[in-house]
Parts: structure tokens; C-alpha cells; sequence
């Protein structure tokens, strides 16, 4: 007789693992459905970890939750990367924030000192210090700044080590899609489903597309710049990603639309942007060309805790452009949720009774 799980959870991207793995860990019987895990936007995410970068105006309740998760990486990152055995391209070199012309270094500056004026840690680079923290940067790149605390991840990595660390805390795998709630018999359900949290819950979460270039260095060698390098050139908004593989992730564009087929226009305003920051790119290979489907909320900011109207279900999802930084704190907040029924105070902000189902979701 098959026993009736304490949790499912829907979506086997990084959030819906790390809840798994977290609540396996506290002895609860979990299974999670997907059909095919880490296929959604993490499979194209480039894993920055940037609470003080993506600290952006008017969003002090998400810049806050995005500083208490990148707190805890570095913990997550140790303990996974000991119990999965691999690791997870967790790597602690900073970010730069440069601007290519001097309309934008103006724009970044206005970023840099809101970002300051939030007590966060960006500190402006003169030219030289610049090129010296990254030589490979273009000598037009007018001027940057230096986020120390900015790190990154590898997704893809991090995507098959919590599916190991799930697996060996206990977690079921299912290979099966969910098309309704009242398909999953668990003592608590989490929609993890990412985009597809909007079809079973109703709550407006919508697609907002991504498209995405990989590069690698010629000849097998890591990238010749170290840091995260991100800002504007030319008015584009771009970063570039460098992996100790030798692989470099350019991105990524902010499109509202459906669909995930790659175009001509935005690969090539991509690379335009990419080798102007830094001209070495042009001599990489071009290795990948992708497009995803972020979970965008109307505030910008996820949707964590319970569903009004439905005991027993949770989301877990509208991580938008966040989703990798804030794995660590929702697999906690929701796992301390299930095991006492306390919600955090952290949670305040982002619980879905802040929105209104907007049509009768697929509950029957
Ligand atoms: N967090 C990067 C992106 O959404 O493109």
C-alpha cells in the first residue's frame, strides 16, 4: 500500500528541490512532481547572486530578502557541495558594474547610489583600478564599481545536486506532470511549478522571456576576466557570467512574451554588447543560444506561503529574475512553515493573500 506522503511538492526546479531536500532532512515523507527537473528557467539562468546589483529603486522589501538569502549561500553552498559530492560552481570573486559610454555610467551611477544610499557594499573604481581588478575589460568602458558581496552559482550544477541531496535525504522523484491540485494526496501541497504556478493556483504569475548566449574560451581554458561583469553599453542592459569551465553565460533579454524561440536580433545585440565590455568574447565559440521563462509577479517580488481558500497547499514561486539567490531562504521559510506552522516574520511581505486569484484555477 502506497503510504500518503506529508509533502509534495509540484516542480523539480532549484526552489522546489531545496524545499525538498530541507524537509526530507526534517524526516518528512516527501515527493516531488515534474517531468523532467531543472527544464525550466533555472536550465537557462546564469546563477548571479546579487543582492546589492539587483537592488533596484522602490523594491526595499525584496532587496532585504535578497540580502538574507545571499547570506545563507554560502552555508547551502558548503553543506550541499558536501552531501551531493560535486560541485556547484559556488565562486566568491565579486562583481563589476561597468558602463561602456558616459550616458551609461550616468545610469549606473544613479543605481550605484541608491544602492549606497540602502547601506549596501558597491564602491565606485577609478579608470585605473578598474582595469587593473579586470584587464580584459574594453579601454572605452568609461568607469564601474565593485560589489564585493556579488557572487554566482552554476544553476545546471546546482539543479543536479540538490536532486542528489533530495534523493539521499529521502525525497521521491516523480517523472509525472501535475495538471491539477486535486490530482496530488499529500498532507501539504508546495507549487513550486514556476510559470506553471499560475494554471493551478490562479495567482498572476506570468512568463517573462529570457534568451541567453553561452560562449566558451578557445583551446579549453577558463575565461580570460574573472569577475561577474554586468552594467549597460550602449544603453543595452548585459552580463556576462565566466565559469572556471571555461564557459561564459551572456545575458539576457527582458521580453514579455510566451514563447522560447531564440532571434537573430536579440543574439546579436547580446554579442554586440558582450564584446564591447570585452573584446577577447569575439574570439570565443558560441556554444548555446536559449531562451526561458522567468515567473514574473506584478510587484516583482516571489509569492511564498499560503494559499487563501486552500488548506494544506503552499506556493513557492514568482522568484522572477531572482530564483537561484533566493533558493536558500524559501526552501527554509517554507520548510519551517510545514514542520511548525510558524510563519517567519521574513514572510510577512510576500504571502499570496496580497494578490486576488485571477481566474478559476484548475483546483477540480
Ligand atoms: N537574474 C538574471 C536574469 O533574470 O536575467
Amino acid at each position: 500500500m502506497l503510504i500518503r506522503p506529508d509533502v509534495a511538492i509540484v516542480g523539480a526546479g532549484p526552489v522546489g528541490l531545496a524545499i525538498a531536500w530541507r524537509c526530507a532532512q526534517r524526516g518528512l515523507r516527501v515527493v516531488v512532481h515534474d517531468p523532467a527537473p531543472g527544464s525550466g528557467a533555472s536550465h537557462v539562468a546564469a546563477g548571479m547572486l546579487s543582492p546589492v546589483a539587483e537592488a533596484y529603486f522602490g523594491e526595499h522589501e525584496l532587496t532585504g530578502l535578497l540580502a538574507e538569502s545571499a547570506a545563507r549561500w554560502p552555508a547551502f553552498a558548503a553543506e550541499l557541495t558536501e552531501v551531493a559530492g560535486t560541485d556547484v560552481g559556488y565562486r566568491t570573486g565579486g562583481t563589476l558594474v561597468v558602463g561602456l559610454t558616459a550616458d551609461d555610467l550616468a545610469e549606473a551611477r544613479r543605481l550605484w547610489s541608491y544602492q549606497q544610499g540602502l547601506g549596501l557594499s558597491i564602491t565606485p573604481l577609478r579608470p585605473s583600478a578598474l582595469r587593473d581588478r579586470e584587464p580584459a575589460l574594453a579601454p572605452r568602458v568609461r568607469g564601474g564599481a565593485f560589489a564585493p558581496g556579488d557572487h554566482q552559482v552554476d544553476p545546471r550544477r546546482l539543479v543536479a545536486a540538490l536532486c542528489a541531496a533530495a534523493e539521499r535525504a529521502g525525497a521521491v522523484l516523480r517523472p509525472a506532470p501535475v495538471a491539477r491540485l486535486s490530482d496530488v494526496d499529500a498532507r501539504f501541497t508546495v507549487v513550486a511549478a514556476g510559470c506553471g504556478a499560475a494554471a493551478l493556483t490562479g495567482l498572476p504569475v506570468r512568463p517573462v522571456k529570457g534568451q541567453v548566449l553561452r560562449l566558451r574560451a578557445p583551446g579549453g581554458g577558463a575565461p580570460g576576466f574573472r569577475h561577474v561583469v554586468r552594467g549597460y553599453a550602449d544603453g543595452e542592459s548585459i552580463y556576462l557570467v565566466p565559469r572556471d569551465s571555461g564557459e561564459v553565460v551572456v545575458g539576457a533579454t527582458v521580453e514579455e512574451r510566451t514563447d522560447t524561440e531564440v532571434t537573430a536580433g536579440a543574439v546579436l545585440r547580446l554579442l554586440r554588447a558582450a564584446v564591447d565590455l570585452v573584446p577577447e568574447l569575439a574570439e570565443y565559440d558560441l556554444v548555446e543560444a536559449s531562451a526561458g521563462l522567468r515567473p514574473g509577479t506584478p510587484d516583482n517580488a516571489p509569492i511564498i506561503g499560503p494559499l487563501p481558500g486552500r488548506p494544506g497547499v503552499l506556493v513557492a514561486t514568482g522568484h522572477h529574475r531572482h530564483g537561484i539567490v533566493l533558493t536558500p531562504v524559501t526552501a527554509d521559510l517554507v520548510t519551517e512553515l510545514i514542520a511548525t506552522g510558524e510563519p517567519d516574520p521574513l514572510l510577512a511581505p510576500f504571502t499570496p493573500d496580497r494578490f486576488v486569484p485571477e481566474e478559476e484555477p484548475g483546483w477540480n
